[in-house]
C-alpha cells in the first residue's frame, strides 16, 4: 500500500487532498501562490512538500527559466494521482456526511444522500457522471514521460478490454485490477472486500517471471500490443491463483469447454497482480469511432436527448427480424428508449467478427422508429459466466446510463460441458439477475422467446401463441448451415440487408478457406499423406493450398527449437497461426506435425475456427508399427537414449479423442488414405461433390 494510504486525521486528510489537486491544476505555480491557495504558511508549506515528496507522491523538478519566483515544478507520480482519486472520494464522503447531520439537526430527517461507502453510491443517478480513473490531459503528458522508466507490462487482448472499461467507468466501482483480497470475496460470494456486488474476477494474469521481479507497493506500466503506455498501475498485491476453484465458483465448472475456464488454464498467466490504476489514455481504435462510447459518453447523449428510461440489448450475434421485434417490444413494455449496446471486444471463440455485425446492426437500425432507438459498441471481454456474467453486465449497463436490461433465455451462455450437457439452466441468469435487481440498480425485462406465426405473418412471443397455428423458427445452428451451404434464408427469418452482408463475409464453404490437421507419431505417414492429399487438391483447383510439414516448418520457422513441451507448444501454436493466415485468407492450408498435446491442438483448433474449418486427422498408426517401420532411424537413436523426449518412447502423446477423422495406415495405402480425407471434406461441404 503506498505509504500515505492510513494518513490520521480529517484535518490533514484534507490539506493533502487539496495540495495534490493544488499541484495537478497549477504545477508551476510559485510557493507563495500555492501557500495562498490553500490558506496555509509558506513553512507549513515547506513541510507538506517534503512529506509527499518524501512518501513518492510528488516529483520536483527544477525549471531554470526566467521567472525566478517559481524555480521549481512540482508533478504529482502516478502515485500521487492514485492518491488523489482516493482521497477525493473520501472528502466527498466526509463532505455529505457532513451535510446529512446537518439536515438531521434541522429537519429531523436524514438527506438520502447519506454516504453508503463511495461518493458514486451517493451521487448516482443515470445522467449524472460517473468518476473516470483518467488523470487530466497535462498530468497524462508528464506520466506518460515518467512512466517510460517503469517495469512495463505488455496487455494481451482480454486485459486491453478490461481496462479501457476499467478507466472510463465502465467497471465502477472498481479503482484498478482486483486485490487478493477483493478477488477472494468476488470468487466466493460475488462481493469486493467493502461489500460492493461485484460478480466477475478482474485481475491482471502475468507470468511467474514478470511477477518474480516486482516488489510491494512498485508502481508499473502497462502497454498495448504496440507498445504505447495506457496506464500505471501500483502493484499492491501478486499471488497465485487456485484457478480450479475459480474455474468452480465462477463459472461453475472446472471444464475447458467452458471458454473462460479453458483460457484461464490455457491462456491466462500463472500469477495475478492487483492494486489500482491511473489512466494516461485509452486505448486506440480506428474502427467505427463514432460508434464507441464511454459511459459518460452515453450518459450525456441520453441527457442532451432527454431519455430518462433505457432499456439496453445485449449482443454479440447478427440482430434478425426476432431480435428486433423482441427488442422493439421491451422498449414499448418499459415505456423507454432503446440502447442496442453490442459487444465488440472479445466474445465467444467462432462468433460472426465485430466489423461484419456492426455493418449489420446499422442496416437493422433503420428498421426502428426514428429517434427512439439508438446503438452503441462496447469494448467488453465476455467471459460467457451465464447467472453471473448478466448480473455483471447489469452493472456495467448501469453505470453507462441505462435503467432497464434485457435478459434473454441461457443469457452469455458457453455452449455444453464435456459431458454433452448445457452449463447453466435456461432461465439462471434471469434468477440471479432477479435476486440482485434492487442492488444492481436496473429493473431486467426478460426475454421473449419470439417466433414466426406463419398464418399472421408476425412475430409473437411463443408462450402466447395458441395451439394449432403454423410456428416458424430458425436456430443459429440451422443458420450457419444455410450460410455454409449456400441455401436461401428467408424473408420472415432476416432482412436482406443482413443476409447479404452475412452472405459477403461467410461465402459457403465450398469457397472458404480451411485447415487440414494431420497429427500422429513421427514416422506415421502423416507428410505422405498431406503430400498426396495436396497434390489432390491442386488437381481440383479454385484455392492455393499450403503444406507445413513437420520437419519442413522445424527447418524454416522453429529452427531454434528442440523437444520439450514448452518448444513444441510454441512451435504448434506457430504452424497454427500461420494457418488461421492461410484459412482466413481462403486458402487451404495442410499442417502435418506430431502436435501430441490435445489442450495445444485445442487451441489451434480455436484460432482456425475464427476463420473456416478445422479438421482434425488423426493418423493413427501404432507406435510399435512406426517403430518397426523406422524410416528415419530415429526410433533405434531414440531407444538408445541418443535423442531425449521421443515421442512416444520417452515423451508423451495424447490421442486425440474426437478427431473429425481417424486414418489407420497398416495395410492401406497412401492413396487411399488421401481419399478418405477428401471423402472427409465433401460430407463437410469444403470441397464440391
Ligand atoms: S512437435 O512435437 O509437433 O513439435 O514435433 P514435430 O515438429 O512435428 O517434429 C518433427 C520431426 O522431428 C523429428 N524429431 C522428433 N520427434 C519427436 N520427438 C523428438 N524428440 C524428436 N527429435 C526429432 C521427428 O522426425 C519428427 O518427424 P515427423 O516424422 O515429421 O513427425
Amino acid at each position: 500500500m503506498p505509504a500515505t494510504a492510513t494518513t490520521p486525521n480529517p484535518s490533514e486528510e484534507d490539506l493533502l487532498f487539496r495540495l495534490l489537486r493544488q499541484l495537478e491544476q497549477a504545477p508551476d505555480a510559485s510557493q507563495r501562490a500555492t501557500a495562498q491557495a490553500l490558506g496555509i504558511s509558506l513553512g507549513r508549506l515547506n513541510a507538506q512538500l517534503r512529506a509527499v515528496t518524501d512518501a513518492g507522491l510528488v516529483r520536483i523538478s527544477d525549471r531554470a527559466g526566467p521567472d525566478r519566483r517559481s524555480r521549481f515544478a512540482y508533478a504529482l507520480t502516478s502515485r500521487g494521482a492514485a492518491e488523489k482519486v482516493r482521497l477525493t472520494d473520501r472528502f466527498l464522503a466526509r463532505k455529505f456526511a457532513e451535510y446529512d447531520a446537518l439536515h438531521a439537526e434541522l429537519t429531523g430527517t436524514t438527506s438520502g444522500l447519506v454516504p453508503l461507502k463511495h461518493r458514486t453510491k451517493i451521487v448516482q443517478s443515470n445522467l449524472t457522471p460517473i468518476p473516470e480513473l483518467y488523470v487530466s490531459y497535462e498530468s497524462a503528458q508528464k506520466l506518460k514521460v515518467e512512466a517510460a522508466d517503469l517495469v512495463s507490462w505488455d496487455l494481451t487482448p482480454r486485459q486491453i478490454n478490461d481496462l479501457e472499461l476499467l478507466m472510463n467507468g465502465g467497471f465502477n466501482p472498481l479503482k484498478g485490477f482486483l486485490t487478493e483480497e477483493d478477488y477472494d470475496g468476488v470468487v466466493e460470494n460475488m462481493r469486493l472486500a467493502d461489500g460492493s456486488l461485484w460478480p466477475m474476477p478482474i485481475t491482471l494474469d502475468v507470468s511467474e517471471d514478470f511477477a518474480a521481479k516486482l516488489e510491494e507497493g512498485q508502481d508499473i506500466a502497462l502497454r498495448d500490443q504496440e507498445g504505447v503506455i495506457l496506464a500505471t498501475m501500483t502493484v499492491t498485491d501478486n499471488w497465485v491463483p487456485n484457478k480450479a476453484r475459480e474455474a468452480e465458483k465462477v463459472f461453475g465448472a472446472d471444464d475447458i469447454a467452458h471458454p473462460a475456464v479453458n483460457y484461464l488454464h490455457n491462456t491466462a498467466g500463472p500469477v495475478y497482480l492487483g492494486g489500482p490504476i491511473v489512466g494516461i489514455q485509452p486505448p486506440t481504435h480506428y474502427d467505427f469511432r463514432a460508434r464507441r462510447d464511454t459511459p459518460n459518453e452515453l450518459r450525456a447523449y441520453f441527457r442532451k436527448l432527454g431519455w430518462r428510461r433505457i432499456v439496453a440489448f445485449q449482443t454479440r450475434n447478427p440482430l434478425h427480424r426476432a431480435h428486433q421485434e423482441l427488442t422493439f417490444r421491451a422498449a414499448k413494455e418499459a415505456q423507454a428508449n432503446l440502447l442496442i449496446h453490442p459487444v465488440v471486444g472479445m466474445t465467444k471463440p467462432g462468433d460472426v467478427d465485430h466489423f461484419t455485425r456492426v455493418r449489420c446492426y446499422e442496416a437493422v437500425l433503420d428498421k426502428y422508429p426514428q429517434s427512439t432507438t439508438t446503438m452503441s459498441l462496447l469494448p467488453l471481454a465476455m467471459r460467457m459466466g451465464g447467472p453471473r456474467e448478466a448480473v455483471w453486465h447489469g452493472l456495467i449497463r448501469k453505470n453507462h446510463g441505462v435503467t432497464h436490461f434485457i435478459v434473454g433465455r441461457d443469457h452469455a451462455g458457453p455452449g455444453k460441458n464435456s459431458a454433452g450437457e448445457d452449463f447453466y439452466g435456461p432461465y439462471e441468469a434471469q434468477d440471479l439477475f432477479r435476486e440482485y435487481e434492487s442492488e444492481i440498480g436496473v429493473e431486467m425485462v426478460d426475454f421473449k422467446h419470439m417466433v414466426y406465426v406463419q398464418e399472421r405473418a408476425q412475430y409473437e412471443p411463443a408462450d402466447e401463441i395458441e395451439e394449432g397455428v403454423t410456428v416458424l423458427n430458425i436456430s443459429g445452428t440451422e443458420l450457419r448451415r444455410r450460410l455454409a451451404e449456400g441455401l436461401e434464408i428467408p424473408e420472415w427469418f432476416s432482412f436482406p440487408e443482413v443476409v447479404q452482408e452475412l452472405r459477403r463475409t461467410r461465402p459457403p464453404r465450398a469457397k472458404q478457406g480451411f485447415t487440414v490437421f494431420f497429427t500422429g507419431f513421427s514416422g506415421s505417414g502423416k507428410s505422405t499423406i498431406a503430400n498426396a492429399l495436396q497434390v489432390k487438391l491442386m488437381e481440383m483447383g479454385g484455392r492455393p493450398v499450403t503444406l507445413l510439414d513437420g520437419d519442413i516448418v522445424r527447418k524454416n520457422l522453429s529452427s531454434e527449437l528442440g523437444f520439450s513441451k514448452e518448444h513444441r507448444d510454441l512451435n504448434i501454436r506457430r504452424i497454427g497461426y500461420v494457418a488461421s493466415e492461410i484459412t482466413k485468407n481462403g486458402g487451404i492450408a495442410l499442417c502435418a506435425p506430431i502436435a501430441p498435446y490435445t489442450a495445444t491442438r485445442r487451441a489451434v483448433r480455436e484460432d482456425i475456427e475464427q476463420y473456416g474449418a478445422f479438421v482434425e486427422v488423426h493418423v493413427a498408426t501404432s507406435i510399435e508399427e512406426c517403430e518397426r517401420r523406422d524410416r528415419k532411424g530415429l526410433y533405434k537413436l531414440a531407444r538408445e537414449g541418443k535423442i531425449k523426449e521421443f515421442t512416444g518412447i520417452s515423451d508423451p502423446y495424447e490421442t486425440p479423442e474426437n478427431p473429425e477423422l481417424r486414418v489407420q495406415t497398416e495395410g492401406v495405402d497412401v492413396d487411399n488414405a488421401a481419399h478418405q480425407v477428401i471423402l472427409k471434406l465433401e460430407s463437410m461441404g469444403l470441397i464440391a461433390g
